[in-house]
């Protein structure tokens, strides 16, 4: 983080709450070494009002900072092998970064993570015309989705003794096409393990389709390319996409293919194989399907062996979207001046499959009145043993 901000957090500090402060309240406990905290300060103006910024951070050496809009994650900062702190995320230092058109950079993307076909859907016989904002589908909500609006934040400590900011956004029935009032909730958690935590909440009046995730670009290293990072995913199929990257019904098996990473395979191995899914991809851009989706073992981890650090995937989700930053080219400069060319970073967006509402075949996104939609990932952070 640069000095000005640092300044700026200083004297702009609406909110401070450190874990011996929420533990105070709550009554004495044990963990007195416990040192995490989470402050709030002015982010900055959008259309739709002033935003924030919440800082979040634990004893570990880790912190996450997160706005209101769009529930972007501005920064994930993780010790190296050194002990030295990595910005691992893309994104930019100020909110006008985020106001000018960008990839999405560590947005909340809702209502519908990904593409859908044309987009429309039915729904007991009633078809739902959303915009066309990717070629010919919908992609990532729409126009102005979730990673665009002004969320209702409350940054606290919670029982566990970990900094937590809870977004909440009410979208009312129409908004981009979508049918319902759609109360969303995302819960953000920085644990004491170096786990940032997403819980994805949300219910509904009318039947509608619900497919919430997270954009967050990563590079473990600061590097200009990500190639070099060593993937595995415990997927052993993929659903392959046409020319639009809209899937074609089919779940195939990734062996034999450049889709194969069920054992740690460096990214840039086979990305420009040729391939044709990798052709209509332009590199990676394709839902993985886990072989189980599963809380306790890791479904997908990346490291850098140049940083040491290593980012393991735990999800409720049945997918993710793995997407090697193929259409970044050189055009945005992010945090730092950093210049964000081609394949710079990647992203895991868990999630369930792309353009569902269409194909029956996969799990469902509908989403019923009296239902509650809730899902929850982890993104947690260490660093290699021999490193
Ligand atoms: C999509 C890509 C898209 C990127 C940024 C990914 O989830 O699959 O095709 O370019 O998001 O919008």
């Amino acid at each position: 983080m640069n000095k000005f901000r640092i300044l700026f957090c200083l004297l702009s500090t609406l909110q401070f709450i450190s874990c011996q402060q929420g533990q105070k309240d709550a009554g004495p406990t044990k963990t007195e070494k416990v040192n995490c905290t989470i402050i709030k300060s002015a982010f900055g103006e959008t259309p739709d009002g002033p935003v924030d910024i919440w800082q979040l951070k634990n004893n570990s050496n880790m912190e996450v900072h997160i706005t209101n809009y769009g529930g972007i994650i501005q920064s994930i900062i993780v010790p190296d092998h050194n002990n030295k702190p990595v910005d691992v995320a893309l994104g930019f230092e100020t909110i006008d970064g985020y106001l000018a058109e960008h990839p999405y950079f560590g947005a909340i993307i809702g209502r519908y993570g990904n593409r859908i076909g044309k987009g429309v859907f039915t729904i007991d016989g009633t078809s739902y015309n959303l915009a066309n904002n990717n070629g010919p589908n919908h992609l990532h909500g729409g126009v102005k989705g979730f990673d665009k609006v002004v969320w209702t934040g409350a940054g606290s400590i919670n029982e566990e003794g970990q900094a937590q900011l809870v977004l909440q956004y009410y979208s009312k029935d129409g908004e981009e096409g979508y049918p319902g009032n759609l109360d969303a909730k995302v819960v953000y958690t920085l644990t004491q393990d170096n786990e940032l935590k997403i819980e994805y909440l949300a219910s509904t009046d009318q039947p509608t389709h619900v497919n919430l995730t997270n954009h967050s670009y990563f590079n473990l290293d600061g590097s200009s390319k990500v190639l070099d990072h060593v993937l595995r995913i415990a997927a052993s199929r993929y659903t392959p996409v046409d020319n639009t990257l809209i899937p074609t019904r089919v779940l195939e098996e990734v062996a034999n293919t450049p889709f194969d990473f069920i054992n740690y395979k460096k990214i840039g191995a086979e990305i420009d194989s040729e391939d044709e899914q990798i052709d209509f991809g332009l590199g990676y851009d394709h839902n993985f399907v886990f072989d189980q989706p599963s809380m306790i073992e890791a479904v997908a981890s990346v490291r850098s062996l140049q940083s040491g650090i290593e980012m393991r995937l735990f999800t409720e989700e049945p997918g993710v979207q793995f997407y090697t930053g193929n259409f970044l080219d050189g055009s945005i400069t992010g945090k730092g001046g950093r210049v964000y060319g081609h394949r710079s970073a990647l992203c895991l967006e868990t999630q369930h499959f792309p353009d569902s509402p269409n194909q029956a075949d996969f799990p469902s996104t509908l989403l019923l009145p009296g239902q509650e939609y809730s899902t929850t990932t982890i993104y947690s952070f260490h660093v290699i043993p021999d490193k």
